[in-house]
């Protein structure tokens, strides 16, 4: 049997885009209008939270269209009446913590078992330095935190890590606090938050430095614009799509309308090194984002040595092509990916566990992993622990001819990808292997 991958989709709305879309309508002092937003369950636990302090922003709505968010400036959030859940959303909890730090009241930020085994500090420590106050409720250093907020002093953060996440909130908090503040970090991590501060006016520089990439913003006062923007297709979902057409023996894939940030790409460079036919074609600039199509056609795949450096601009991606890897020729080696542990899941350990499930060969390595590819059928049953990510990589492995892959959690792909066993589906229809729920493939289905 072979699989034939012919034809065009379209792949939700950025996440990271989408939470900070939501976030700054909420800040924004006007109507915002809001087109393309991704309505997974991290969005919406970005949208719940904001309304629990008062903001009026509805979910992103599963059937796309426009929102418009009635924004009346920062200084209209109130302090939550219930704690925040921010269900498995670390982009929720940790950007959140920025925008409360500056806020004169106290709230408690929650989420799920997984978030609430995630570390906290990296935001906590900048935004304490800043002059936030925080208490660690359980655990030392992660959720659940409640968090005091006022006026702030600027800062000059030296970020021991490349993350966005980190030097978005320092961003936002000293936003909100009207003082400027720096963060370098050792490489340039994905910048759609000083792009979004850009394209409103507000004055964000980015430059290198000796110690790495200096993002920095000046003081600012005055009420932040409504926003008006289309947000693009997620790159990390359309690597899932791509990976299916890479593997398939036969058509050609067009991903419309994908966000293509360099700092976002870095996928895509290390498949091109892999031998990937991925092209973009109708590059365009859309609210201050670079976007494209991506065509895609069957490769022969080889491994290739994955370094340090190109890690922050791939680092949602490694699932992927760990996944592709375990189909090329030869060995693929990722170093310097120690981020991954402290994921939705510990991806190092749950993409080498997972691919040895299915028959491949892979091995851990403390900062990164192993994977030597091969053409043997993959069969097995895949632990996802909840992420989605990982759920989708086997999800491609699964609809590849020959392949019976069992997932045990389908659903949690709905975190960022909404719609994505459909599309796997759709695509795979031309001679398909089986990814289905252990449930299910117990059941006979
Ligand atoms: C994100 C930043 C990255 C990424 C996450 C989304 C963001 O995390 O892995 O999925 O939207 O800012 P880090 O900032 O921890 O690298």
């Amino acid at each position: 049997m072979t699989l034939e991958v012919q034809g065009d989709v379209s792949v939700p709305g950025d996440k990271s885009l989408t939470h900070r879309a939501l976030m700054f309508a909420a800040a924004a002092t006007g109507e915002s209008r809001l087109r393309g937003l991704l309505p997974g369950e991290d969005c919406r636990s970005t949208a719940a939270v904001l309304r629990a302090l008062g903001c009026d922003v509805p979910p992103p709505p599963d059937a796309g269209g426009e929102v418009r968010v009635r924004g009346r400036g920062l200084a209209a959030w109130r302090a939550p009446a219930e704690p925040l859940d921010c269900g498995n959303s670390g982009t929720t909890a940790r950007l959140m913590l920025g925008w409360l730090a500056s806020r004169p009241f106290a709230a408690v930020l929650t989420g799920d078992a997984s978030l609430r085994g995630r570390p906290m500090r990296r935001i906590t420590e900048p935004l304490a330095r800043m002059g936030a106050r925080f208490h660690e409720l359980a655990r030392p250093g992660v959720l659940p935190i409640e968090i005091e907020g006022g006026a702030l002093a600027g800062i000059d953060y030296l970020s021991p890590k490349a993350s966005a996440q980190i030097k978005s909130a320092v961003l936002v908090a000293g936003l909100g606090a009207g003082v400027a503040v720096s963060v370098t970090e050792p490489e340039l991590s994905r910048d759609h938050t000083e792009r979004m501060l850009a394209s409103l006016g507000v004055p964000v520089r980015g430059g290198r430095t000796a110690e790495g990439w200096r993002a920095s913003l000046e003081a600012w006062d005055r009420p932040l614009p409504p926003l008006d923007l289309a947000v693009p297709g997620d790159p990390s979902s359309a690597a899932f799509a791509a990976a299916l057409a890479l593997l398939a023996d036969a058509g050609e894939l067009r991903v419309r309308g994908v966000c293509v940030n360099p700092t976002r790409t870095g996928f895509l460079s290390i498949l091109r090194r892999m031998g990937a036919r991925i092209e973009l074609a109708g590059e365009r600039e859309e609210g201050g984002e670079p976007v494209a199509d991506l065509v895609v056609r069957p490769s022969a795949l080889r491994g290739t040595e994955v370094a340090p450096d190109e890690i922050p601009a791939a680092i949602d991606e490694v699932p992927v092509l760990a996944a592709l890897a375990a189909r090329a020729e030869g060995e693929t080696r990722v170093t310097g990916a120690g981020e991954l542990r402290v994921k939705e899941s510990d991806r190092i350990a749950a993409i080498v566990a997972a691919l040895r499930a299915v028959g491949a060969e892979a091995e851990e390595l403390d900062d990164g992993l192993v994977v030597r590819g091969s053409h043997r059928p993959l069969r097995g049953r895949v632990a996802t622990h909840g992420d989605h990510r990982i759920a989708m990589a086997f999800g491609v492995l699964g609809a590849l001819p020959g392949s019976e892959i069992e997932v045990d959690d389908r659903a949690c792909a709905a975190v960022s990808f909404p719609g994505f066993w459909e599309m796997l589906d759709r695509l795979a229809s031309g001679g398909r292997g089986r990814t289905v729920e252990v449930g299910r493939l117990r059941s006979g289905g």
